[in-house]
């Protein structure tokens, strides 16, 4: 995927209107939002960084259970995307910045008592996971989602294709921009256990959906720039019409994701 893809208007207004229009992100956004207020049951004023924000779903679930006096600040790499989600999400509580991931350490707005990250760790380059924990005060939590074909050992609900195209891309190509950075499980506990984070916890979740939703996802740009990349809008349109015409938008469809945590210790010393 071009890693520009999302800093583009029509990908944003496609974007917040299909998280509107179809359950899969609200799903998501539901099961993330439940993991990340289990860690704070009885403490809602929490400050928290919503990272990879795009248009504001993830937040529009955090907002709801997120205390009068609680902070949320939205990140997001595209300008497109945060641009819209402004004008989307009026509410006192929320900030907004363009900043990537890889470059959140220089943001004056840290640290967080909570991470979430709805649909885009894999994105990341380096070592988000480290970068992440300096941002957290000792005993916060980190929670992201992933879809098991992204993780080494997974169990893989899909295109068995699709999964091995993705491991030989994560394993020997993920230097290229937009590459799927697979997430392996053990390694990610050794670099949690040098940075003060504790095991990580992996919550299957499966998402049961049909054929049409999944058509409906790649009418958004940057969901299928990969299949053409530079293509005029209209082009792919009519490439997307060509391949759609023999599917049948009522077949169910499975999708096996993950919920992970990661609560750094309590005791740990602050990161330079
Ligand atoms: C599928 S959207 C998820 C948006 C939101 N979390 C939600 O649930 O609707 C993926 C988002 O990840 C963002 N993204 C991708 N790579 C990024 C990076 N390196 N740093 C920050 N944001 C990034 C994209 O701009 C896009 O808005």
């Amino acid at each position: 995927m071009n890693e520009d893809a999302w800093n583009d208007l029509l990908t944003a207004e496609t974007y917040a209107e299909f998280t509107r229009s179809w359950p899969v992100y609200a799903h998501l956004n539901r099961a993330l939002n439940d993991t990340l207020f289990e860690a704070y049951p009885d403490w809602p004023d929490i400050r928290i960084l919503d990272l990879a924000c795009g248009t504001g779903a993830t937040a529009e679930a955090v907002l709801q259970r997120l205390g009068p006096r609680g902070e949320l600040h939205c990140v997001d790499r595209a300008a497109a995307m945060v641009s819209l989600a402004r004008t989307l999400l009026d509410d006192p509580r929320v900030t907004f910045e363009v900043r990537s991931a890889e470059r959140l350490s220089a943001s004056r707005a840290a640290p967080f008592h909570a991470i979430v990250c709805n649909a885009a760790f894999w994105h990341f380059h380096g070592s988000p996971l480290t970068d992440m924990a300096r941002l957290l005060v000792p005993g916060g939590s980190l929670h992201f989602t992933v879809p098991a074909t992204y993780v080494r050992g997974g169990s893989v609900e899909g295109h068995p294709l699709q999964a091995a195209v993705t491991r030989v891309l994560a394993e020997g190509h993920a230097e290229l921009p937009g590459a799927i950075r697979e997430l392996n499980p053990t390694q990610l506990d050794a670099t949690a256990a040098m940075c003060d984070l504790e095991p990580g916890r992996w919550t299957p979740l499966t998402y049961r959906s049909t054929q049409g939703e999944f058509m409906a996802l790649l009418r958004i740009p940057a969901m299928s720039d990969w299949m053409a990349p530079g293509l005029e809008p209209e082009a792919r349109e009519a490439l997307l019409d060509q391949a759609m015409t023999d599917l049948d938008p009522d077949e169910p469809v499975t999708v096996d994701w993950f919920v992970v945590s990661f609560r750094r210790r309590a005791g740990a010393a602050p990161k330079a």
